[in-house]
């Protein structure tokens, strides 16, 4: 695989957003984005192979079972982009399925030199895929791709594993109208809902039996220790994940579990006990809602493939 753009995210802009989450007045929050470092991106990877994650295996179940569907939608296409590949083990289906109809460049877009690097160890084989990765931010890597497409080869874009449900819901429809602007009509988008279900099954697959979504969570104080020389205690605050109702969303916070103060880099923020610091939200989706999202973003919803045992939908968006 031939990787593009080099690590872009600048040591200041994490200084930066660090001490503008951790001064703020009232709920203290850092960009889940930087949840994702090299450890961040392995411990995702593992939390997606644990029992109470239902998600990725019901997106696997999807795209296992109709990616053959997907791909009769598509066979115009000769280009795939992904937003956020992962270690790309979901994504085989769906490109060999692509792959059968017409020769397929790939351009996986990620902000983890790692996690790109295993997403070419894992789809290298593929006959008639040709890998092109990216290492930058999602709409940066899309805009670099599509300048690369071949003339009359159309663009899907795959934004899969509900990543999507990690914005809020207002930046998450002004994402994907800026896809929709970066692409042209006909171009497709796959995205994947993570779909409302009961709290019984929600809430341990943020809160899991082993305590590697604690890990994942508590790694952001580990990496701020590590780049930026803090001295945040990781003894000393608690993973929360909790549901909140009226927002649809699970809310991952660390709870600081008496009142302290860190330094990072000089410059010092005082906890008090059970303060937290918001660190990810993960919103839940009513069926009916990816279709409403694509109206307003310049897409139509042509199709939606659902997994009955955990809740989740597979949607394709055609730009119109
Ligand atoms: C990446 N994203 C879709 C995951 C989710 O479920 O929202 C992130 C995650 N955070 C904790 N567990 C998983």
């Amino acid at each position: 695989m031939l990787i593009l753009g080099g690590a872009t995210q600048a040591v200041n802009s994490f200084a930066g957003d660090v001490r503008d989450g951790l001064g703020k007045a009232g709920q203290k929050e850092l960009p889940s984005k930087y949840l994702y470092d090299d450890i961040g991106s392995a411990l995702f990877e593992a939390i997606t192979r644990l029992p109470e994650y239902g998600l990725t295996r019901a997106e696997e179940r999807i795209l296992l079972e109709h990616s053959e569907a997907i791909a009769e939608h598509l066979t115009a296409h000769g280009m795939a982009v992904e937003l956020g590949s992962g270690s790309g083990r979901k994504t085989r289906q769906i490109l060999e399925a692509l792959a059968r109809h017409k020769s397929m460049t790939y351009c996986p877009i990620e902000i983890s030199s790692v996690a790109l690097a295993s997403c070419e160890r894992e789809l290298d084989d593929l006959a008639h895929v040709s890998i092109l990765g990216f290492e930058t931010e999602y709409l940066d890597g899309l805009s670099k791709a599509v300048a690369l497409r071949k003339p009359g080869d159309a663009v899907v874009v795959l934004f899969l594993g509900s990543s999507i449900g990690n914005f809020d819901r207002g930046p998450a429809e002004e994402f994907l109208r800026k896809i929709r602007q970066t692409i042209e009509p006909g171009d497709t988008l796959l995205l994947g809902t993570d779909l409302e279900k009961p709290l019984a099954q929600l809430i341990p697959a943020y809160d899991d039996s082993l305590g590697v979504t604690e890990a994942f969570n508590r790694n952001l104080l580990a990496r701020i220790n590590r780049e930026l020389r803090g001295d945040f205690d990781l003894s000393r605050f608690e993973h929360v994940a909790l549901y909140n109702a009226r927002e649809r969303r699970i809310e991952m916070h660390l709870r600081s579990v008496e009142t302290q103060t860190v330094t990072i880099e000089e410059a010092c923020f005082t906890l008090g006990s059970d303060e937290t610091i918001w660190t990810e939200s993960c919103h839940k989706y009513g069926r009916n809602e990816p279709e409403e999202m694509a109206e307003r973003a310049g897409f139509k919803c042509v199709a939606q493939w659902v997994d009955v045992e955990w809740p989740f939908a597979e949607n394709l968006f055609v730009a119109v």
